[in-house]
């Protein structure tokens, strides 16, 4: 099925009409390119911007993903985004936030009519494919967070034909909202609630402590007790997954039940 693309620009109009978030987008730039937002927002930190800050983008054009990839970054078809945070946060607690983007993006998914799954950390699956995933940045001082900066990419109205051209087989493995509920996405509106559900998350972070993102993170975990293999530095591990540290940390028991922790690696489920 053949499913109609509009293109519609972003209108901070119209996502700041759709807000209810006190904090989250009081400062909301757009544009219409950048080399990568979460590297806008950067700049913006630097020079000092307010807690809250975003920025958004119809284009990148060194737009990142975790591991060191780079994130397909089609104009006018998406969602680049990227949030600053401030305020008293440990290095520790940095991790918990890359968890905060993957439940705010599948609320947004799932309000958008499509049944999300988190892998961990943040990559959110529709159908065993991925529509969005989250980059977090912080810059730190002596064991404090100076400031967080949490990026998403999400697949809104991109064609599959698109995907393929610039990601060849690995397309199989992606997948847009659109392609997903058969509906063009309202991407303003879509924008806006995932800044809605960010500040929620946030919110009940700051107010309840990791346990609460904890909590829900675990009702989305798409990879505890599935077989998985670790690509880190050096040979890979295979292991069973048995869920996930008070730090949001990955728990991986290998084929003699020793225990890994997993932080930074790249994760493929083998089951
Ligand atoms: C991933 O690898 O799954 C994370 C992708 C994160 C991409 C987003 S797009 C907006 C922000 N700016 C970037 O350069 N990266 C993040």
């Amino acid at each position: 099925m053949s499913v109609p693309t509009a293109p519609e620009t972003l209108s901070i109009e119209s996502i700041r009409s759709r807000l209810v978030s006190p904090t989250i987008a009081r400062q909301l730039n757009l544009f219409g390119e950048v080399s990568s937002t979460n590297a806008a927002l950067r700049q913006l930190a630097a020079a000092g911007a307010a807690e809250g800050t975003v920025v958004l983008a119809e284009t990148q054009t060194a737009g990142r993903g975790r591991m060191g990839q780079m994130w397909f970054s089609p104009p006018e078809v998406n969602l680049y985004a990227s949030v600053l945070f401030r305020g008293s946060l440990a290095l520790a607690q940095a991790p918990v936030f890359s968890l905060i983007a993957g439940l705010a993006l599948s609320d947004a998914v799932a309000e958008f009519g499509a049944l999300p799954v988190i892998k961990w950390p943040n990559d959110v699956l529709v159908d065993g494919r991925k529509i969005g995933g989250a980059l977090a940045e912080c810059s730190s001082h002596e064991g404090k967070v100076e400031y967080l900066i949490l990026g998403v990419g999400v697949n809104l109205n991109v064609e599959p034909d698109a995907l393929r051209a610039a990601l060849g087989s690995a397309a199989d493995a992606a997948t847009s909202l659109c392609a997903a509920t058969g509906r063009t996405v309202d991407r303003s509106a879509f924008a806006a609630a995932y800044l809605n559900a960010l500040e929620t998350w946030t919110w009940r972070f700051r107010a309840q402590g990791p346990a609460a993102v904890l909590a829900g993170w675990r009702d989305r975990d798409f990879l505890t007790g599935r077989r998985v293999e670790i690509r880190g530095h050096g040979v890979p591990i295979i292991g069973r997954v048995s869920g996930l540290d008070e730090q949001g940390h990955l728990i991986v028991r290998g084929s003699l039940g020793e225990r890994r922790v997993v932080s930074t690696e790249e994760i493929c489920f083998c089951d």
